[in-house]
This record gives C-alpha cells, structure tokens and sequence, in this order.
C-alpha cells in the first residue's frame, strides 16, 4: 500500500559554488508523486509564467542557435568505446554547422578530431562512417594523412608551386573526453569540457557506462524543432497520457497523476531529475510475454541485484534523496545531449538540428551483454517496449512543430514538473539573445 509522505516545508534551494541549484520533494517513508510542493519555487530565475513559442518556431532565431549554440559550444560525438584501437576512427555530422568531423585514435592512444576536408580542393577526405586506417587517402588526386592530421604524401609534388605541407595538415578540431564521452568544439573553446561540464560531471562520476557492452540503436530523422524533441525527455508528466498504454501504470499510481519527480538539479545549462516509479506494478495476467520477459531480465524499477554493489555505491549523485522508490534519472548535457541512468542500462539521445523544423535524433541503449538467452529475450523485449515509446514521443514531436508553426499559439504554459523546458528555453534565450544581468542558472 503507498502512502502519502508527511508533508513539511519545502526546503529552500541548495545552492552550491559550483553554480548548482537543487530542489527536492520530502523523502521520508515511500515516496508517492502526491507530495505536489513546488520544485520552480527553488529557481525563481525561471519565473512561473507563459513562454513564447518563438524560438520553436522563427527561421530567423534558428540561425542564432546555429551560429551561437552549436558552433560556439562543446558537443558529444562519440564514445570512447567506439575507438578501442590505434587506427580506429568514425566520422560524425554535425549538421546544424554543415560539419563533417573525423575523430581518429592516434598511435600514441590520444583521439583527435579534425575536419573532414582535403586540403588540395577541398574534397570529402573519408567517407565510410566508420573503420581502421593507418592513414587517409583522398579518392580525387591521392593526398594522404597520418592519423595526426599530418600532410604525409602528396602526388605529383613536383608540379606544385612552393608548397607549405605544415599549412596543409587536416584541420584540427578541439577534442577533449569525459568519463568515455567524446566531445568535440568547433571553435576557440571558453572552457574546458571539464570546466563546461561543471557539477554535472560531478553527478554522474563513477556510473560504470563501460558495462553497457551490447548498444541497440534507433534513428529518426524527424519533422520537429530539436528543442520540442529535447523537451519530450524533461518532464514525465506526459507518461501518464501520452504513453497510457506503455509506460502510464509503471511511473503513475490511481491517486496521481501530476507526474512530479524526486528532485532536480541545474548545473548550469545542464541538469538532471530523479523519476519515482510504481514498486507496485505488475503486468496485467493476460500479458504473458511481458511477465515472462520481466523473469528473465531486471525489472527497471528495482535497485541493485541481492548480491551487487548498490549503484549508489558507485555513483552516488544518482537519487541523491536515496527515495525508495527510485528508477532512473534523467540528465541533459547543453545543448542536445540527454543521458538516463538505470542501475543496468543506460540510454544516450543526442538531437541534431536539420531545420528549424527538422531533426536528427540518434537514441543508444547500452545493455550489459547477456549471458543467457532467456536474458538476450528479455533484452530485445525491452528495447521493442523503449521503440514503441519512442514511437508515441515522435508522433507528438511532430504534431506539435506543425501545430506551434501554424502561429496560432504565441506562448505555451508550463507546470511545475515542466521546469525542465522551461531551463532549456531560459538558457537557449541566454545564448542567442543574451541580456545583461540575466541569470544564467541558480544564483
Ligand atoms: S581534393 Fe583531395 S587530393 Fe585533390
Ligand atoms: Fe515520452
């Protein structure tokens, strides 16, 4: 039986030098979604009110984003699992600054990253997505590269007029690597990732990403704003409507259904939120496949295995509240970088902007690998479950660019477990059209 918490004050925001900002729901007994108090109270920076859909929707504001967002800031490429090897390297767009960028793992282990450009005419250098190389051979006239971007053979060098090979090496691009996480900045970065990440980084500090050796990918490339795609994954007041029918019993008991979470941090840009789930659930009889999937594979809602080091034990930023009924935390990397946590899986999301109505959306899922084949079906049957919810958030990512750009809405309202979209706008607003003295995150 769930029961409502004890009620008390909401406490006043913990406000951190390293400019983070927490709000938290009471944690005493089981934890219920009843328990209502305000988290925006702790961030009065964010306000309550209306916000514009200007930014979903104007062609104009998409090309600040482009220039003052995406080729200003420190983006996600690539894992460092992808590379194990000197030689290995993968090629990644980044469409929103017409970026085609190589990263490659040098002979002395390092990952560089450089543009996809041949500095003859200009020619696309590589054009696999990926592969081992001991250097890079342009297909037009064959000019080769060392895996350091070094200019090492040019054909015909005779007939060319005073070339200066030094001036002719592969573009770099600035590269730096947390916690396995490839990140790449195309121009002069203001900090490093390290410092860019900030408290974030702390939070997530010791979560075993290395154990999700068997990924399952999905890809769409969608009819949406990358903001009203990024939105679907900062709020789960939508599961209990939206995904009824996949997810709305798991995450939402009778009593409610505000779909508020533990806590939420801001770091920042960045933040991450804790989301409580229903300990109580159990399928339906009638589904059998699911019943016998949950056998065989660990049931999303628990903590760790008898037996296992707790996963707070490992990385103890995740449910900082220690609530009972924990599941996951979802955390979001500015600008397009969302990250959820499970004590098992984890799943990584990058949203890629084509248009200001268009969007790439690359979803990962990092499963341990597994051991029997009962586990490897009740794997595959979780990953159709997380396709079919996809699924539902496409429809209405979709839906909701068409409708917002018929122009018959100028603003949207936001509830208290919406803080999240209400965060991304703020700090979206701070980069394109930044005003003095506005906050940034918690002060
Ligand atoms: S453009 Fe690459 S060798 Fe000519
Ligand atoms: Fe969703």
């Amino acid at each position: 039986m769930l029961k409502r918490p004890e009620k008390r004050g909401l406490p006043g925001p913990r406000v951190r030098a390293d400019n983070t900002c927490r709000a938290e729901h009471a944690t005493t007994g089981t934890q219920t979604m009843a328990d209502t108090r305000p988290l925006t109270q702790a961030f009065p920076f964010l306000g309550t009110g209306p916000v514009s859909t200007e930014p979903y929707t104007s062609p104009e504001f998409f090309e600040l984003e482009k220039e003052r967002i995406f080729r200003r800031e420190w983006l996600n490429l690539a894992r460092d699992e992808e590379l194990p090897n000197p030689g290995d390297f993968v090629v990644r767009e980044i469409e929103p600054c017409n970026a085609s960028i190589i990263l490659v793992r040098g002979e002395d282990r390092v990952v560089r990253a450089f543009h996809n450009i041949c500095s003859h005419r200009g020619n696309k250098l590589v054009f696999a997505e990926k592969g081992t190389n001991s250097s890079f051979m342009c297909r037009y006239h064959g000019w080769t590269y060392g895996l350091d971007g070094a200019l090492k053979l040019v054909t015909a060098q005779d007939k060319f007029f005073n070339l200066d090979r030094a001036d002719c090496a592969l573009p770099a691009v600035h590269c730096e690597t947390w916690s396995g996480f490839i990140f790449v900045n195309l121009s002069q970065p203001r900090q490093s990732l390290r410092e860019f990440l900030g408290g974030w980084a702390d939070f997530a500090t010791g979560y075993p990403f290395e154990r999700g050796t068997a990924p399952a990918y999905m890809s769409y490339e969608l009819k949406a704003n990358w903001k009203i795609a990024v939105d679907a994954f900062q709020e789960t007041y939508h599961l209990g409507y939206l995904h009824r029918k996949t997810m709305r019993n798991m995450y939402f008991t009778p009593q409610d259904h505000s779909g508020s979470f533990l806590s939420i941090d801001l770091y920042g840009p960045h933040r991450r939120y804790s989301v409580w789930a229903n300990g109580d659930y159990k399928p339906p009889e009638s589904a059998t496949v699911e019943h016998l999937a949950r056998r065989f594979g660990r049931n999303i809602n628990a903590g760790a295995t008898a037996g296992e080091t707790p996963i707070t034990d490992l990385c103890p930023g995740l449910n900082p509240t220690r609530a009972k009924n924990w599941c996951w935390e979802n955390a979001f990397v500015f600008p397009n970088l969302v990250v959820t946590f499970t004590p098992e899986i984890w799943i990584l999301s990058r949203f890629w902007p084509l248009a200001q109505d268009r969007t790439r959306w690359e979803n990962i899922t990092f499963y341990p690998k597994p051991k029997t084949a009962s586990e490897r079906f009740s794997r595959e049957y979780g990953f159709c479950h997380l396709r079919d919810v996809a699924a539902e958030d496409v429809d209405t990512m979709e839906g909701t660019t068409k409708a917002l750009l018929s122009g018959a809405r100028k603003t949207m309202h936001l509830q208290d477990s919406e803080i999240g979209v209400r965060h991304l706008l703020h700090t979206v607003e701070n980069y394109v059209r930044p005003k003095p003295g506005r906050a940034v995150a918690a002060e």
